[in-house]
């Protein structure tokens, strides 16, 4: 197809050559056994708790149901501190748990959440954090614990973007007290749609797969409250291919990130993330760039805008702030004023095109034009 017409998404999924998925298919066909904690769903758990070097995997239908029912493990109610720039998905499950969002601000190094605005923002009623690691970057995560350990509050990272991700040798996951992973069609790692939770003890575990199995702790018991939330069969399946493939998809993503960051950098008002020290394992599963209008001469909009007339779809991740969206914009916490650095960050960011089979020619093209843009 002509270069000029085909369109350049953000991302595209990384799938196994079907051939490889089809004695999986067929494998299930046979079984009958479609869901409910099956032989792929119990192997996923295992397997992926051993890749990702973490104790317990419970496995989801997807990220948004994860932290939904993370937020019910705990018995999290009143406020919970949380950021602006992240999904929305973030803030909605909150909302959903008829907890109230309280917003504080974020760094401008890797865009997570500020710890030295999270000890003005406690009340009385607030009883957990929910930080983001945003692109995969950890979050400030000791002091972080320092601060819910004096308050007494728990700690649950909506960690989506950072699979695989380690600290120093150790996954991220590994901290707080839940973490949750998404596994939709635009993150590096994916079963088409799926999610997990990440927790530390055997007794935790139990209680969630209670919570997403309806509160059925056997066939006549309910325990509490639950929904349905498990991952089926086909997903987990997908999972166990997917699992192989990860790290040689995590070094063609890198291959890019790398001809992007050395690039981009020689362009005056053009600015990318800088490595985290002691990240590891590091997945690139974002590439963004931030756009200082005074010093290359356009506007974050209209390089964009730009960037999509030419076919190259990249995304504002994360613009609006989701502090700006109607259900969350009357509250305290989300003014503009509360929020200064999360604003200006995403009137700044483009997220650029970065997946494993993105060509060449594809990524010489987007940085010419983000050349041909500037002074
Ligand atoms: C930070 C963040 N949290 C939560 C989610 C929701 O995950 P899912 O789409 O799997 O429900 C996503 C992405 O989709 C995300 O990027």
């Amino acid at each position: 197809m002509n270069i000029k017409k085909r369109k350049i998404f953000v991302t595209q999924p990384a799938l196994p050559d079907l051939q490889e998925f089809i004695p999986y298919l067929e494998d299930i066909w046979q079984s009958k056994h479609l869901t409910n904690n099956a032989k792929y769903h119990q192997q996923l758990e295992k397997e992926m708790a051993d890749y990702l070097g973490v104790k317990y995997i419970s496995l989801f239908a997807n990220g948004t149901l994860a932290l939904l029912t993370a937020l019910q493990v705990l018995k999290i109610t009143g406020e919970v501190i949380t950021t602006p720039y992240s999904f929305v998905a973030t803030t909605n499950v909150l909302w959903w748990n008829r907890i109230k969002p309280v917003f504080v601000d974020i760094e401008p190094t890797y865009c997570n959440m500020d710890p030295e605005k999270i000890e003005a923002a406690i009340t009385p009623q607030t009883t957990a954090i929910l930080p983001v690691h945003v692109y995969g970057n950890p979050c400030y995560v000791d002091r972080i614990q320092e601060i819910a350990d004096m308050y007494e509050l728990k700690v649950i990272y909506d960690a989506a973007h950072a699979f695989g991700n380690k600290l120093n040798g150790n996954s991220i996951l590994n901290y707080g007290d839940l973490s949750t992973l998404s596994f939709h069609a635009t993150k590096p790692f994916t079963t088409m749609e799926g999610g997990a939770i990440v927790c530390h003890d055997e007794k935790t575990k139990k209680r969630i797969d209670y919570l997403k199995n309806f509160g059925f702790a056997d066939e006549v018991t309910v325990i509490s409250p639950g929904i349905n939330s498990k991952m089926n069969e086909m997903q987990a399946a997908l999972g166990l291919l997917q699992l192989k493939h990860h790290q040689e998809n995590i070094e063609k993503r890198k291959g890019i990130a790398e001809i992007y960051k050395s690039e981009l950098k020689q362009i005056n008002g053009i600015s990318v993330l800088p490595d985290f020290p002691g990240l590891g394992n590091y997945n690139y599963s974002y590439f963004p760039i931030f756009v200082d209008e005074n010093k290359y001469g356009k506007s974050r909009d209209e390089l964009y805008f730009n960037l999509k007339d030419n076919g190259i779809h990249g995304r504002r991740y994360f613009y609006p702030l989701i502090s700006d969206f109607p259900p969350y914009r009357g509250l305290v916490s989300a003014e503009k004023e509360n929020l200064q650095i999360a604003k200006d960050i995403s009137e700044k960011v483009i997220c650029l095109p970065i997946y494993p089979r993105l060509e060449i020619k594809h990524i010489i093209k987007i940085i010419d034009i983000i050349e041909s843009n500037a002074i």
